[in-house]
This record gives structure tokens, C-alpha cells and sequence, in this order.
């Protein structure tokens, strides 16, 4: 590295060092006493650093593979190096994980206009760009239509093979919705099933859905999906204190069969430190009596019946009907599901399996950077 530099842009972004206090600063430097250089994986943990460093000076120096470079010198002594490029990036974009309605399109069906977020099985499988292009659906609108899945049985974890792994559950690595003898489940009836998430009474629930349609010759069983972020920031914005009611009350949800137990208190509507939502859990099927004083007790029904009320609403399902070969991938702390009851002399046979946001996130952000590269 060489001193020395350099031209007034240079400085300019360097005086926006400025924005950050020094702690800031001692704490993300990137000289390589402070991060091993292999992984970028700090080296120290807060206690090992003062309390309140100070800057004493800051200099610019030109790094042949970072560019120019902030040095700043602090007391008690450190040398802290800052590439402008790591600085302007920090700034420029902001870290989100993606979880939150944050930077989401929220819609109502209306809004697609027809058009789902869809691709051929192919195409998605074999084509990074294709598959990138379903994975920031998901991402964005909380859904994607593979067309053209073979509809043998257990390709529908091949499809999560695609984008990540598989979460077993006690129903196994995949689960047959069809209908059984003795249902553990009403999704395992020919009834009529309400807009809801599944698995509330899991934690972590599984925070991806994937249903891949074998057969449905059955007259009814039609699909629905209702966008639960949607719909929880219209409650917010017409009803305050019920989406305040349905943040902060935690909700027994519970499952139980012969060889199960589950049971999981959270709230309908999960927001994050910002208020901003995070998850949506809504299962009639499964909340269990709720034990808060009467008063309580009464607002959270009025919360839970505003929020099912508005979910209810015809403009914001979006009705479709699943095709042998179809399989729908969706955000399952944030869509609700549907289906239509369906007459059981037609045969109609879906297999559905469990994921994670996490790994499909994580799929998009490596097929970006190769897609982009
Ligand atoms: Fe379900």
C-alpha cells in the first residue's frame, strides 16, 4: 500500500467515515489482525475492545487490489483499514434478510392480473437464470407455479432439491393429501379447507410449502391462496388495534395424534424490532382455549375475527386449480392455502413437502452472483 493520494472524490467519500462513530468503526475494521483473511470472520468479540476508542487521524492510502483505503488510527492504539468500496456498499445496501414485508410486492389477485409467477419444470431445473427468476418470486410475491413436474411419486422432493432441503416432519419426508381412511388431519378429508398457513404448532414452522398436483380428476378441490401479509397490513391500516392485539397476544397452536405432541404459543401476526410483519400463522384447526383475562379474551376475538374477515374477502384470493404436473412453491409464513371440498368418486392426489426461506434465499443469492457474473 502506498501513501499519498489522491483526487478530491476520493476525499469527499472519505469524509463520510464522518457518519460512523468510532466504536462503529473499531468494531467492523478490516485489517486483518481483526478478520482472518480466509473468511472474513471477525477475530476478536466486543469485550476485547474498548469501551470508547477515539480517532486521532485519518489518512488515504491506495490498496493495489482494494483501492483506495481509509486508515484510521485510533487511541488506545489500532490501525483500522476501510476500503472506500466496502464503505460505499455498507451504505448503498442495507442488509435485509428477506423475511419481512420489506421491499415485498403485497398483493390481491387482482393485482396478477392472471399472470402467476410460473416456469416449466425444465427450464427451472436446467437453467440458472429461469430458476433465479422462481426464486425471487417466492421471494417477492410469496409464490411460484413449476408447470410440467413428471408426476411420479416423491418428484416433489426432487423440487425442493432444486432451491434446498427437505424438512422432515412427523409426516414424514413428504405427505400424500388424499383422502385416508382415518385422517390424523382434516387435509386428509375431501372437506372443504379454510385460507390458512400450516403447521402453526411447530417452532421453527416450516417456513416453505411445496404441494406438486399427481392427479385431480375430483369435481371441486380447487385451490386458493391469500397473500397473509396483504392482508395483515390492511388490518393494520383499518384496524390498529386489532393487528396490535394479534402482535402481541401469543396463540396456543397444537397438534396431536398417537405418536405426536406439538405444541407452539405464537402470535397471529409476528412483526420484527421495526414493526415491520415477519409472519402470518392463521389455522382455525388447531388454536387451542386461549387462558387471558375475560377483557383480553374478548378483544383478541374481535382482533381474530376482523383479520379472518379480511382474509375472507373474495379480492384478495387468488383461485386456481391444480393440474396434473403442477407443483406450487409457497412462503408458508406468509400465504394462506386453500381448497375447495371436492367429491370423492374423483380421484385426486397431491404429495407435499416442507422447506426453508432460508436455503432459498441463500440458492438465489449464489445464482445472482453466477447469473450476473
Ligand atoms: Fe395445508
Amino acid at each position: 500500500m502506498s501513501a499519498a493520494l489522491t483526487t478530491d472524490p476520493t476525499r469527499q467519500r472519505a469524509r463520510r467515515l464522518d457518519r460512523w462513530p468510532a466504536i462503529w468503526l473499531r468494531d467492523n475494521c478490516r485489517c486483518t489482525d481483526c478478520r482472518d483473511p480466509r473468511n472474513g470472520q471477525k477475530l476478536f468479540g466486543i469485550t476485547d475492545l474498548p469501551a470508547r476508542p477515539e480517532i486521532v487521524g485519518v489518512t488515504l492510502a491506495d490498496d493495489e487490489r482494494d483501492g483506495p483505503v481509509a486508515i484510521v488510527e485510533f487511541a488506545p492504539p489500532h490501525r483500522g483499514s476501510y476500503p472506500l468500496s466496502w464503505l460505499d456498499a455498507v451504505e448503498s445496501t442495507p442488509v435485509d434478510d428477506g423475511r419481512t414485508e420489506n421491499g415485498k410486492a403485497l398483493w390481491a389477485a387482482g393485482d396478477l392480473d392472471g399472470r402467476l409467477p410460473s416456469a416449466g419444470w425444465q427450464d427451472h431445473r436446467d437453467r440458472p437464470a429461469e430458476r433465479l427468476r422462481v426464486l425471487d418470486a417466492v421471494r417477492s410475491l410469496g409464490f411460484a407455479l413449476l408447470r410440467d413436474v413428471p408426476t411420479r411419486p416423491g418428484t416433489v422432493l426432487d423440487v425442493a432439491a432444486t432451491f434446498g432441503f427437505v424438512r422432515t416432519t412427523n409426516y414424514g419426508d413428504l405427505f400424500d393429501v388424499r383422502v385416508q381412511a382415518q385422517p390424523n388431519n382434516l387435509a386428509f378429508t375431501s372437506s372443504r379447507i379454510t385460507p390458512h398457513t400450516d403447521n402453526p404448532y411447530r417452532d421453527p414452522v416450516p417456513t416453505i410449502q411445496l404441494l406438486h398436483c399427481l392427479e385431480n380428476a375430483a369435481v371441486g378441490g380447487d385451490s386458493g391462496l391469500v397473500d397473509g401479509f396483504h392482508a395483515a397490513a390492511l388490518l393494520r391500516a383499518e384496524h390498529p388495534e386489532a393487528f396490535a392485539v394479534l402482535t402481541r397476544t401469543p396463540v396456543p397452536f397444537r397438534f396431536a395424534d398417537a405418536d405426536t405432541v406439538l405444541l407452539a404459543e405464537r402470535p397471529m401476526i409476528d412483526v420484527d424490532p421495526l414493526g415491520r410483519i415477519r409472519e402470518v400463522r392463521f389455522n382455525n384447526r388447531s388454536i387451542q382455549p386461549m387462558v387471558l383475562p375475560a377483557e383480553e379474551l374478548v378483544a383478541f376475538y374481535d382482533a381474530y375475527r376482523t383479520f379472518a374477515e379480511l382474509i375472507d374477502r373474495p379480492e384478495l384470493r387468488l383461485d386456481l386449480r391444480l393440474e396434473p404436473g403442477d407443483c406450487l412453491v409457497f412462503d408458508n409464513v406468509r400465504l394462506l392455502h386453500a381448497r375447495t371440498a371436492y367429491a370423492e368418486s374423483g380421484a385426486r392426489h397431491l404429495q407435499g413437502c416442507y422447506a426453508d426461506l432460508d436455503a432459498l434465499h441463500s440458492s438465489a443469492a449464489v445464482l445472482r452472483a453466477a447469473v450476473t457474473a
